[in-house]
């Protein structure tokens, strides 16, 4: 390969002649003639699948798996096969549906960006970068995977996993995330052509050999279609690639949980204002939640609630902070059915049901076990 090592500024950048980026992007779409993940939101290769799906899909994977994301996509397109028909779906069977996925503000955005599309823009997505990141919940990164994907149009499509690609191709030993300019500029590089060169398959490729090739600590070099263009592979550092800035340690917060039952053993929940965490899903009331080193009583109207006999903690890890909740009971012996938009009663049998978050549902699970 002809190396060509310029300053540009003040980075260092490597440019690859253009007759090595055509040879590149060749080898890349080769391979994915012939490796290309099937998944229910893909079309075949040279195939253009529905925007809807492409839309809902990338939604779901912002900050998900894939093997996470495929059933939640299924249920999705079962229930609204449209995005005419997700946005007259009411907002609470949204968040149900939704429930496990986390991030619940993707799905408060997804919902209202189903309706801009759907009521304001005669139900079809933008084919561009700027109008797509002009509705909820659509940004860089979406917006780039939308343009390419669903209209086969050029854009840079730069996830974690692509990162880690461009990282080791370019032996760009820069921490994360002070390396994230540099990457995207050679992620551009390479992402530069025109339809025919196909670049909705061009970036789904990349995110491919992320997924099962350039993966984490052991790339799998033997059998990446461009292994000979990679200089992290050359200076033998690919397997340490990307560098990342050490990160603190996640604070650890505490509170309480309860168990608030009425005489005719239904369970109280209580819907979480629509801002902040876990927010507009339905919940186990609990304390406010503290600093592990701050103490921590029971709200008001809680003031009598009792331990439940086996201690029984949830432990629940979210991006920021790790949370340990210590469960409660108050068995309140009225009959009180009387459901609001705040607080709603719902029977055990229904309780895994109702669509609660992954911390509410382990609670309901352990709540279930203790008393069978
Ligand atoms: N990760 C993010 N978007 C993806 C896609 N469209 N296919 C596979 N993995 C992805």
């Amino acid at each position: 390969m002809n190396d060509d090592l310029t300053m540009a500024g003040e980075t260092a950048t490597y440019k690859r002649p253009d007759e090595d980026i055509k040879a590149f992007r060749k080898s890349i779409l080769d391979w994915y003639d012939t490796h290309a993940r099937i998944l229910p939101w893909r079309a075949r290769p040279y195939e253009q699948p529905d925007p809807y799906h492409v839309w809902l899909s990338e939604v779901m994977l912002q900050q998900t798996v894939v093997a996470a994301v495929i059933p939640y996509f299924q249920k999705f397109v079962d229930k609204w096969p449209t995005v005419t028909d997700l946005a007259n779906a009411h907002n609470d069977d949204v968040m149900a549906a939704w429930a496990g996925l986390g991030y619940y503000a993707r799905a408060r955005n997804l919902h209202k960006c189903a309706q801009v599309v759907a009521y304001e823009l005669g139900g079809k997505f933008p084919n561009n970068q700027k109008d797509l990141k002009a509705l909820p919940g659509i940004g860089d990164y979406t917006s780039a995977a939308i343009t390419s994907i669903a209209f086969n149009k050029q854009s840079t499509v730069v996830d974690g996993n692509i990162e880690r690609v461009m990282s080791r191709l370019y032996a760009i030993t820069t921490p994360l995330p002070d390396s994230k300019a540099e990457i995207k500029s050679y992620a551009q590089t390479l992402s530069d052509c025109s339809a025919d060169q196909r670049p909705g398959d061009y970036a789904q490729a990349l995110m491919d050999i992320g997924a099962g090739v350039c993966i984490p600590k052991s790339p799998r070099c033997a059998i990446c279609p461009v292994s000979n263009n990679c200089l992290g592979r050359k200076q033998r550092i690919a397997a340490e690639l990307p560098y990342k800035v050490k990160k603190a340690p996640k604070p650890a917060k505490h509170g309480n949980i309860y168990l608030v039952t009425n005489a005719d053993g239904q369970i109280l929940l209580e819907r979480r204002p629509d801002t902040g965490l876990l927010g507009g899903m339905l919940a186990f009331p609990t304390s406010e939640w503290v600093d592990h080193k701050q103490t921590v009583g029971h709200p008001e109207h809680f003031d009598n609630a009792a331990s439940m006999g086996k201690d029984v903690t949830v432990h629940h890890v979210f991006t920021h902070f790790s949370l340990k909740l210590k469960g409660f009971r108050l068995d309140l012996h009225e009959k009180i059915t009387n459901s609001s938009d705040h607080y709603v009663w719902v029977s055990r049998d229904d309780i895994l049901n109702v669509g609660l978050p992954t911390l509410f549902k382990k609670f309901a699970k352990l709540v279930i076990e203790n008393e069978t």
